[in-house]
């Protein structure tokens, strides 16, 4: 395939496939400096179907090398979502330090089988006794594998119907079932996918807690989104330590199937979300290829009221990114209006933005350009509210589901507003106080964003700070 970028909206630093179709993030796994993406590909394609593992490496989360797809269907079905770990300690067989991956075969029904690589990711093999794990079940799907240190066995999640499973192994061929968890437990309303389980200390304490991540088609604002639960995990079991409270990772509408990596370096748990949503992944107005990732994010525990909660922040190797910047403060007290905030702007920048509130009910900034499509953000601090309306980004006509203003609380009391904005041609993610919270969108603007007006209601406040970045790789 010609694959020279013919695009527009292809982000420059969020990860896309070359060509085709991409949705979730699989089998993620670090390795002797290297990142692995793998990812459901439809090569054939720039609609769902024919899943296939693509498969990209990285050094630094940021420049991926494309390679070819690594894992391809067979006799028992195409290949669905899953995991992959490095095998150590040779439980397996396969070899000292082989990664293998654990996935979804999709065919008559839904069974889970491995392959190994012996060469860093670089070819795969099929174990020869696949499928390792089947069910009567007719949702049996996304397998996510961590070694447990606890019970020396491999713990394998499972999105079961609308319920997680968990199963145990000593060498990842024979696997038992340990427990369920889902019954009265945060959303449902659809199918649960792409499970991930892990610990993390708590923020300001010296204790750790295990968090369940869960992606379902039923989130806040319609469709794809993903849920997490905070609890303990003892090696066989899940408990979720506050059942009566459903969390939501991330509060816009692009952000689905998100998983970590295994074996990351310096403790760190990096997540990665597909940046769409299934009510119209098909339709966005690309074509060359769909659907892109979102940037990595960092993911820690913080508490609040006794709640815990995760907390996403941008991975620091976006950092690298930064190119020329511009700074500016300033009042605001009605509209302020900065036109091209940057030279040479072609759509792809952070913002970084300090607000100290004075007395405004209403905190806003509008992103927009000549053609006036704009992405329309506010702090509501009478409502401790932030929002995010992109109705006019752009084109938003080809699903109706897609024009939307999505939002979330925010922690009440601040006067201090913190907030860094990703964008990256064809969309905006916002992390509010280091990614307490975050929310990420879409958008297909005809050209990009380049102006911004702040603006006041009710009293005025002070931008401390707005740097704006060009971010090249
Ligand atoms: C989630 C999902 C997974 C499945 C994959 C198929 O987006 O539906 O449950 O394995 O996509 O492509």
């Amino acid at each position: 395939f010609d694959t020279t970028n013919r695009e527009k909206f292809r982000p420059v630093y969020h990860f896309s496939p070359l060509y085709g179709w991409m949705n979730d993030p699989n089998g993620m796994v670090y390795k002797d400096g290297e990142y692995h993406l793998f990812y459901q590909h439809n090569p054939y394609g720039s609609k769902w179907g024919n899943m296939n593992w693509g498969h990209a490496i990285s050094k630094d989360l940021i420049n991926w090398e494309h390679r070819p797809d690594a894992i391809t269907p067979d006799a028992f079905g195409t290949i669905f979502s899953g995991s992959a770990v490095v095998d150590h300690n040779n439980t397996a067989g396969f070899g000292a330090g082989a990664i293998i991956a654990i996935y979804t075969q999709n065919g008559d029904r839904q069974v889970q089988s491995i392959a190994y690589s012996t060469d860093n990711g670089r070819t795969f093999t099929k174990y020869a006794d696949n499928p390792v794990l089947v069910s009567e079940a007719r949702d049996f799907r996304d397998p996510k594998v961590f070694w447990y240190e606890g019970t020396k066995r491999w713990i394998m999640v499972l999105a079961v119907g609308q319920e997680m499973q968990i199963f145990s192994s000593p060498n990842l061929k024979n696997w038992i079932f340990e427990s369920s968890f889902g019954k009265g437990q945060g959303a449902h309303g659809n199918v649960w996918e792409c499970p991930d389980l892990f610990e993390l200390p708590v923020e300001g304490t010296n204790e750790k807690k295990w968090v369940l991540l869960c992606s379902l088609g039923d989130g806040p604002f319609g469709d794809s989104a993903t849920q997490y639960f905070v609890g303990t995990f003892n090696g066989k079991e899940f408990v979720n330590e506050s059942p009566s409270k459903t969390k939501w990772m991330d509060w816009g509408k692009d952000h689905y199937a998100t998983v970590t990596w295994s074996d990351a370096p310096d403790n760190r748990r990096i997540a990665i979300a597909w940046m769409s949503n299934w009510q119209y992944a098909n339709d966005v107005p690309t074509s060359q290829y769909r659907s892109p990732n979102s940037v990595p994010r960092d993911l820690s525990l913080f508490t609040v009221d006794g709640e815990t909660y995760l907390q996403s922040a941008p991975s620091p190797e976006l950092l690298k990114l930064r190119d020329v910047s511009k700074k500016r403060s300033f009042k605001v007290n009605g509209t302020r209006t900065i036109k091209d905030m940057i030279a040479g702007n072609e759509g792809a920048y952070e913002i970084e933005l300090t607000i100290e509130n004075q007395h405004a009910d209403i905190i806003g900034f509008r992103l927009y350009n000549d053609k006036g499509e704009e992405v329309d953000m506010q702090y509501d601090m009478k409502e401790k509210k932030f929002s995010m309306d992109r109705r006019k980004s752009g084109d938003v006509g080809f699903n109706e589901n897609f024009p939307m203003l999505t939002w979330t609380a925010i922690e009440s009391g601040k006067d201090e507003l913190k907030l860094r904005l990703f964008v990256d041609k064809s969309s905006v993610e916002a992390f509010g106080d280091g990614g307490r919270f975050v929310m990420t969108n879409q958008v297909f603007p005809s050209e990009p964003y380049t102006h911004i007006d702040f603006y006041s209601k009710g009293g005025a406040y002070k931008v401390d700070s707005f740097v704006i970045y060009k971010l090249k790789k």
